[in-house]
């Protein structure tokens, strides 16, 4: 059985036959096919890729129909068990999970580059004071581009991993001091004999006590958190990613308008609209009544659905799990009962399982957050620290990609055909 694919032009009687690789057609096979030799060839048509693979990538698998997710093979269930966020950032960047001596290294690498530049801390305090944090989050991502110029140097491997452990080791801290400044305290120094996790919680949680010492579950949750954040394959934040940085531009700039496009509420936002969402539906005896507004089209129910999971979510039965051992520390979140009973009534109604609308990562997440005592507009940050390594790992393998080149897609146009100018004077 030859792996070809024969397609007839019925305008033309002419027979293609085309190579099949992977389970997939070369979309530029397509462009001989022609009516006349002067045309420009046939194109796919494909509005938000809803079919099509942009690039082959060593990085994450999921199995949407069976909910399975895999960072470089490792099913994230194994890592949520048994790794931490570095670590597992390290095997999202390097390919293999490292040695002893390779994540001591790594740690120490990462550590050491926690601080921010003074100039930095005075850009931020130049925005509101009700700035949103992701806002303040992307333009100080975008501004490190100005702090590091050597970055423009992405074709130097030792340049990469410099930017990739600069950014990793400074996203912390510019979540942290973006939220202290909308709150009103001063901003407070890495502690880098903490863990990644617990440095985190000392920038953003610290007040008069001499050392920050961070709560044990806490710190592991937010690491396990962290982990299940880390990379997702072709969203549209780390398509983002690709797309800009094909164009070569330095990584902090590809970086903000990857997570510019994390902001939003179907993205990376989402988190966010669940808390606002459950705090609107206020009690479980409401639930009804919102159910029939989604399903009459007014709005969504947030952290329901994706475009790959036809099944539950495998970060959110994690999330969900994890859920009680920090509501035992915290208190339990007195949305969760309102979450748990939106969760079973949508499961049980043909709307959402005729299209196979599960819960995703966000629907428990910001529950998490909320009881750890983090504010709703840093929900979007929490997801974009983590992100950070995913999409320089994407950002990577982009450009060491041979095959990669600036992206440009196609359109089909569908404006005016060519006409001569009106005067003014003559515009009707
Ligand atoms: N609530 C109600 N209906 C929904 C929802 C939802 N959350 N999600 C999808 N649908 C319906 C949609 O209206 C459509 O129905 P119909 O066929 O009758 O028009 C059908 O399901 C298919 O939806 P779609 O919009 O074509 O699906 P998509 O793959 O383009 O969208 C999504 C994926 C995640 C944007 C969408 O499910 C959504 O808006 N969910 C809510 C926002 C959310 O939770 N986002 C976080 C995603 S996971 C984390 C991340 O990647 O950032």
């Amino acid at each position: 059985m030859a792996d070809t694919l024969t397609i007839t032009d019925n305008r033309t009687g002419r027979q293609y036959e085309i190579p099949i690789e992977d389970g997939t057609i070369r979309a530029m096979d397509l462009r001989q096919i022609k009516v006349d030799a002067g045309e420009f060839g046939m194109m796919t048509y494909d509005p938000a890729f809803m079919n099509t693979a942009a690039c082959r990538s060593g990085i994450t698998f999921i199995d949407g129909d069976q909910g399975v997710l895999l960072y470089r093979g490792y099913p994230i269930e194994q890592l949520a068990e048994h790794s931490d966020f570095l670590e597992t950032a390290y095997l999202i960047l390097c390919g293999e999970l490292p040695t002893e001596a390779q994540l001591e290294d790594w740690t120490r690498e990462v550590m050491h580059h926690t601080m921010l530049h003074e100039n930095l801390k005075k850009f931020l305090e130049g925005f509101r004071y009700d700035a949103h944090p992701m806002g303040m989050f992307l333009s100080a991502v975008g501004a490190l581009s100005t702090f590091y110029p050597d970055a423009k140097n992405v074709f130097d491997a030792g340049s990469r991993r410099l930017q990739m452990i600069r950014l990793i080791a400074k996203v912390p801290g510019i979540a942290a001091y973006a939220y202290r400044h909308t709150i009103g305290r001063p901003y407070v120094l890495p502690d880098n004999d903490l863990s990644y996790t617990g440095n985190f919680l000392n920038m953003l949680f610290k007040m008069t006590e001499l050392r920050y010492k961070p709560h044990p579950v806490i710190e592991r949750a937010l690491d396990v958190l962290f982990i299940l954040h880390a990379d997702h394959e072709q969203n549209c934040s780390t398509a983002s990613m690709r797309n800009i940085g094909s164009s070569q531009v330095d990584p902090y700039s590809a970086l903000a308008g990857a997570a510019a496009a994390l902001y939003g509420p179907l993205h990376g936002g989402a988190n966010e609209a669940v808390l606002r969402m459950l705090a609107e539906i206020g009690s479980k005896e409401q639930i009804p009544a919102f159910i029939k507004r989604v399903k009459s089209g007014e709005g969504r129910l947030m952290g329901f659905g994706h475009r790959v999971y036809k099944s539950y979510d495998p970060r959110a039965k994690i999330i969900k799990r994890m859920a009680d051992l920090v509501f035992e520390v915290t208190g339990k979140n007195p949305l969760l009962e309102t979450a748990l009973e939106l969760e079973r009534i949508a499961l049980e109604d043909d709307y959402f399982v005729s299209r196979r609308l599960y819960p995703n990562v966000d629907f428990y997440s910001g529950l998490i957050y909320q009881a750890i005592g983090f504010p709703l507009d840093l929900f979007p940050v929490l997801f974009a620290i983590p992100r950070t390594a995913g999409w320089m790992a994407q950002w990577e393998e982009m450009l060491t990609d041979p095959e990669q080149k600036i992206a440009r897609p196609r359109q089909i146009y569908v404006g005016s055909p060519p006409r001569e100018y009106v005067s003014r004077d003559k515009r009707r």
